[in-house]
């Protein structure tokens, strides 16, 4: 069940689950951003492996997190709030360390977090317990196939629907793994994560080798935590990143920086919007990450950078304070290379085609089909209502953008990426945009609506 939206005006919360949104005469301020959701999956089951007290500061505290933070709980570890500020939590996590984890007593439950299940899958793998991963209907029809294959041919079994390819999926870990080279027939930071965290089990170098490099945060925070772990790049950009078993991860404190995919919402507010100036305050640059500034400035967005000292070390995430100004954007085209990079702004980036003067050509959206809804019927559906001239062709999304978007009802399909896309879009629509079934926006960004209705102010 989405949690409700969280609005400052309650009149704006309809009773049958709605949000209306009006358009915005300025934006202005400094929206609070959440913890990268990625880095904070990832610090939570690193602390589960990692013997002894980790911290972890400024974490992302959606749903999302939550399941995560859950199944640490379950699997041994002692799991503390220690404070919550804006959207924000820092975490304590005490673990008995990966060799002594519990067998959990019913199953996980993931919530709507792919991140979470094929993580928490690829680290069951190399320990020896039995355990049930199990999400909502969402999560339930996501592929599964594509981290169970790799893991079985590393040594775990696996039973579940569909030929262990949909959850509910059932996991028996051994505490020893076979190593493999795996190639990703898609690139996933995900899929490529699950394997590096059975890699920690298995006798030997483990590799992923990826036709282009996704998110690299779980080779940053493995290293950090001590594990020997190599990457090299092709001349064809074929990207493979190994990792040496077996190896234990050390306890250490991490602080999370902003989440780039959160921030992605003001930047393309601010860039479509005709009187706007929004900061963004310590977001991840991380080159595997900050696709969707350099893409936005290729459409002739007015976004400065101010690069802040990295923590952690040379293992430690770039950041940047960011600011963004109203600007007239131009059409792009997108290479399917362009979209594993900026894979979770690719809903909102087709809005920011939709405000930009001329045609736009995203090609090679496939894998937007899996997410937590098939974001490109989602996004062409809600774009269309809106006025948009959007066209799918197999798997390339044709935007002819510039003409003025007409508030009408927007369906989020319960996915957070669309219920945000389409309140953004409420900002510069005529008349009033309804986005049904908002709630979902907790699912990465907590307090979304409420920052909305801040910069308006
Ligand atoms: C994520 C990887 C991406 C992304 C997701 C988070 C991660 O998924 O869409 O929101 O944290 O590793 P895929 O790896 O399936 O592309």
């Amino acid at each position: 069940m989405p949690r409700p939206a969280e609005v400052s005006s309650a009149s704006d919360l309809l009773a049958n689950d709605a949000l209306v949104v009006r358009p915005a005469a300025r934006l202005r301020g400094t929206p609070a951003l959440p913890g990268d959701k990625s880095i904070s999956h990832r610090a939570l089951l690193l602390a589960l492996l990692a013997e002894g007290e980790s911290r972890i500061a400024a974490a992302g505290d959606g749903d999302d997190v939550r399941s995560t933070a859950g199944i640490v709980a379950a699997l041994g570890a002692t799991v503390e709030r220690v404070a919550e500020r804006r959207g924000r939590v820092d975490y304590r996590v005490a673990s008995p360390g990966g060799d002594d984890l519990s067998e959990p007593d019913g199953p996980l439950d993931c919530g709507n977090s792919g991140t979470t299940t094929r993580l928490a899958a690829g680290l069951l793998a190399g320990r020896p317990l039995f355990a049930v991963l199990d999400g909502d209907a969402s999560l339930r029809r996501r592929p599964m196939g594509r981290v169970v294959d790799p893991l079985r041919a590393m040594g775990a079994t696996f039973a579940g629907r569909h030929g262990a390819t949909l959850l509910p999926l059932a996991v028996t870990g051994r505490a020893r793994l076979e190593p493999i080279a795996h190639a990703t027939p898609v690139p996933s930071a995900q899929v490529k994560s699950a394997i590096l965290l059975a890699g920690l089990a298995a006798d030997g170098a483990t590799s992923v080798t990826e036709a282009v490099a996704t998110r690299d945060h779980t080779e940053r925070m493995l290293r950090a935590r001590g594990a020997r772990v190599y990457e090299a790049t092709d001349p064809d950009g074929r990207h493979t990143v190994s990792i040496d078993g077996p190896a234990r991860v050390l306890a250490i404190d991490e602080t999370v920086p902003a989440d780039p995919s959160g921030a992605a919402f003001w930047l393309v507010a601010a860039s479509i919007h005709p009187d706007a100036e929004l900061r963004l305050d310590g977001v991840s640059t991380n080159p595997t990450r900050r696709a969707i500034i350099d893409i936005l400035r290729r459409m002739g967005a007015d976004i400065e950078e101010h690069d802040l000292p990295a923590p952690g070390g040379p293992d430690g995430e770039p950041l940047a304070d960011l600011v963004v100004r109203s600007s007239r954007l131009r059409g792009i085209e997108l290479s399917p290379a362009d979209v594993a990079a900026a894979i979770d702004e690719i809903p909102v980036l087709c809005l920011a085609a939709a405000a930009a003067t001329g045609r736009s050509l995203i090609r090679g959206v496939g894998e937007l089909r899996h997410k937590e809804s098939d974001r490109v019927a989602g996004i062409a559906n809600g774009l269309t209502a809106l006025g948009v001239d959007i066209r799918v062709e197999g798997d390339d999304i044709e935007i002819r953008g510039g003409r003025p978007l007409i508030g009408a009802v927007t369906e989020t399909l319960d996915d957070h990426r669309l219920a945000m896309t389409f309140a953004v879009a409420g900002l510069i629509a005529e008349g009033e945009t309804i986005v049904r079934r908002p709630g979902s926006a907790a699912i990465s960004y907590p307090g979304f609506f409420r920052e909305l209705e801040g910069v308006r102010a």
